[in-house]
């Protein structure tokens, strides 16, 4: 594989040594202050373990559904955008990796290669991420191909009106490099970043061409496309939990994108408890940002989340090993999961329970 690590938090520095600096940012980054992005991460050291003993664990099982899909661990892969910038595979790559660990790939609807050729690359289920363009009937192509391809569930991200300011890419003027566009809008013409001298060509990609006015409303004529389960992707109240719920939702993930969009909001795992309680049980809840320790997927799950979605590590896996380096961070975490389970004397994630995690 090429890389050894003691665990997910080195593989940013690692990934700095190897990846150019625009992407490098564009990856690492989040919006402004990046207060949002800390936060994810201090919000694990805030809630605090409570272990029991003398539990027999010579046997641990974290493999769990989501979805009715079982999976190998309450682990997935994120949806992150443009793999291509760190692996000449880019998404097929990522794919192969989750799929040889046993679990889903949430794939981004902008991606630098097609949803199909992601699907022609394993068998293993994945589920699609949407975007929604302002040319609807591009999106609606979208969310026929994606069944068409197998993918068993449909994402939409619900927090990106327009792109947060990540204030590293304005710097760089982040871009596409040549040879690397948005593969699943090709035919419609749309997977080119607009010329962009100062600021991010991304964010100008977003503000001309994905559709700010999306509303609930939207959600129903979503499912008159598509008989898919549908996750919505990016919610941190418990009111919009209630909204998800009450159209419908299957799943929905307290998300603040990485801290990528707005600043200044709670970390996702302060944000989870309250609204796992308004959607109480009526829908799966996940949770993404700042996941990089077995424990911190047993915090989440002890709060209410069904699985988790990591997303930088596996760039950073990705950027040091392709397939067999996003294999090895999923790997790395299920291990350290494993033995947190251990350690707190749960064999299987159905003990994982509120009595498990307190607020220090
Ligand atoms: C993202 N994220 C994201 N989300 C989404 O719904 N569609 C997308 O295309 C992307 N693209 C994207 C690119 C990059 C480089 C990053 C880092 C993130 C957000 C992602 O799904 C997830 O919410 C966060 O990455 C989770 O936080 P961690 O695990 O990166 O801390
Ligand atoms: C991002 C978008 C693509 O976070 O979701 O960069």
């Amino acid at each position: 594989m090429g890389f050894t690590f003691t665990n997910l938090l080195e593989l940013e520095d690692m990934a700095r040594a190897k990846v150019p600096r625009p992407s490098f940012d564009y990856i690492a980054g989040g919006a402004e202050d990046e207060v949002s992005l800390r936060r994810n991460r201090e919000a694990y050291e805030k809630w605090t373990l409570r272990p029991r003993v003398l539990v027999d664990v010579t046997q641990r099982d974290p493999s769990t559904t989501v979805l009715g899909q079982r999976i190998s661990m309450p682990v997935l892969v994120a949806p992150t955008a443009f793999h291509g910038l760190v692996h000449p595979d880019g998404e097929v790559a990522t794919a192969r990796g989750a799929a040889e660990s046993g679990t889903i790939m949430v794939a981004s609807a902008i991606a630098t290669r097609t949803l199909e050729d992601i699907a022609a690359a394993v068998s293993a289920p994945r589920w699609f991420q949407l975007y929604v363009w302002k040319d609807r009937a591009v999106t609606a192509d979208l969310v026929k191909r994606a069944a068409a391809a197998g993918y068993r569930a449909l994402c939409l991200t619900v927090d990106t009106p327009f792109l947060g300011r990540r204030e590293k890419d304005e710097r760089n003027a982040f871009t596409l490099p040549p040879g690397l566009g948005i593969a699943n809008v090709r035919p419609a013409g749309l997977d080119g970043m607009p010329e962009s001298e100062r600021g991010s060509a991304f964010a100008k990609y977003v503000a001309e061409l994905l559709d700010p006015s999306v509303t609930w409303r939207d959600i129903a004529w979503l499912r008159s496309l598509t008989s898919l389960p549908l996750v919505l992707k990016g919610i941190m109240t418990a009111e919009d939990a209630t909204l998800a719920v009450e159209n419908r939702a299957n799943g929905i993930v307290v998300s603040n994108h990485g801290g990528r969009q707005l600043d200044s909001t709670l970390g996702t795992l302060d944000a989870l408890p309250d609204i796992v309680a308004a959607v109480h049980g009526r829908a799966e809840v996940y949770l993404d940002g700042g996941i990089r320790r077995g424990t911190d997927v047993l915090k989440a799950l002890a709060l209410g989340a069904r699985a988790v979605f990591v997303g930088r590590p596996i760039l950073w896996g990705l950027a040091l090993g392709g397939a067999d380096g996003v294999r090895a961070v999923l790997q790395h975490l299920r291990t350290e999961l494993e033995l947190a389970m251990a350690l707190a004397g749960r064999s299987d994630v159905s003990q994982i329970d509120r009595s498990l995690i307190q607020h220090v």
